[in-house]
């Protein structure tokens, strides 16, 4: 009679604790530290994106135009990012014949650095794509140089619009792969996101995994990945099912094997609106996403008009909320990167590359 009084304890009190944390996680605000940092030695550059490397060091990427030449630029902070300086290029190839950019960083549990990233090529006089390919390159100095590693995935161009591949996103498994997210067009009404594993360090990739988009006819695509408080895995990505974009997201309870449980993390306000590009990212338990939105302009001309926002989740991704405006129109691409349990650098392409401190409190 005692043992059931007190399961019965049990089962009444636990739900209480577990709604109380959620409140007290909901209640932690974002809010903008101090100005925006130019991350490009004022080079300019767009699709900004960062991660931590083993020494302390933040290493950032994005993609510039220098004369006649696409690039792809690396630099480093060690003041976790209240300065930038240059430190080397991934590559470079003529604006009119490629189109190099969505640089994306990691390095890999032994050291090596890996930057994934689009390398297409284009007819200099059509401007048609004549090839698509996710590549990624390695740097064995922290990214001061670079050499080509492998390309996991590529498909022809074509004459008009080819369907192509995009956005690539890398994360070290717990297991010790390698996973890659990118984008991949059907049509131009319908994008899928792709996973594929490396366990070789980048060098040879598995088969193409669609995890979000095989049932529908959306435009799903920009995909960003956290791990959700030390436990399942949250992709978040945009997608256009007929209308405008909004952000979804789906989650994973094995690591990235499987996905599924398609949530709404950001439907934009107002009518005929856009909320896209999301990133992600876990900040001592409140899940942070970044994305760029039309809705105050509302130019409808995406993505002219769009600024950049952050919306927060403190009960792992069930609800969303606590808007806060972080770059003003005109501004694109924007990533996250945590630097501790109570803030982040939150980075995006306004006038060129900048990066902006977001503590909660
Ligand atoms: C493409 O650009 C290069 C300079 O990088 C130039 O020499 C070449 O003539 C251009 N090609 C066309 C077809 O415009």
């Amino acid at each position: 009679m005692i043992g059931l009084f007190m399961a019965l304890g049990l089962l009444a009190i636990s739900p209480c604790t577990a709604n109380a944390r959620i409140h007290e996680r909901n209640s932690v605000l974002p809010s903008l530290s101090g100005t925006p940092v130019d991350m490009t030695s004022s080079q300019g550059g767009t699709y900004p994106r960062a991660n931590f490397l083993s020494d302390g060091t933040l290493l950032g990427a994005y993609a510039t135009t220098v004369e006649d030449n696409k690039q792809l630029v690396l630099v480093k902070s060690s003041d976790s990012g209240e300065t930038w300086s240059l430190l080397g290029t991934a590559a470079t190839r003529p604006t009119n014949a490629s189109d190099l950019d969505n640089s994306y960083p990691l390095q890999l549990p032994g050291g090596r650095v890996l930057l994934a990233y689009r390398n297409h090529d284009k007819d200099p006089v059509s401007g048609d794509y004549t090839a698509f390919r996710i590549d990624i390159s390695y740097s064995d100095n922290n990214g001061a140089t670079w050499a080509y590693l492998s390309t996991p995935a590529s498909m022809p161009g074509g004459p008009d619009f080819t369907p192509g591949i995009w956005e690539p996103f890398l994360r070290n498994a717990k297991d010790g792969s390698l996973q890659l997210y990118y984008s991949k067009e059907n049509s131009q009404d319908d994008q899928d996101t792709i996973e594929r594993i490396s366990s070789n360090g980048g060098a040879d990739w598995g088969d193409e995994l669609t995890i979000s988009g095989q049932d529908l006819t959306s435009r799903d695509g920009m995909t960003g990945v956290a791990q959700i408080d030390g436990k399942q895995l949250i992709a978040v990505f945009e997608s256009r099912q007929g209308g405008t974009f909004q952000i979804d997201s789906i989650t994973s309870a094995d690591d990235g094997t499987t996905w599924g449980n398609r949530q709404i993390v950001y439907l934009p306000t107002g009518t005929g609106n856009n909320a896209g590009a999301p990133q992600v990212v876990d900040v001592g338990g409140t899940l942070c996403v970044s994305f760029m939105t039309d809705e105050d302009t509302q130019l409808h001309d995406w993505v002219n008009g769009a600024g950049a926002k952050l919306i927060t989740s403190g009960d792992g991704g069930a609800t969303w909320g606590r808007k806060i405006e972080v770059f003003s129109p005109q501004t694109v691409w924007p990533g996250v990167v945590a630097l501790d349990d109570t803030s982040f650098l939150y980075m995006a392409d306004k006038n060129g590359a900048k990066s902006q401190k977001i503590v909660l409190s």
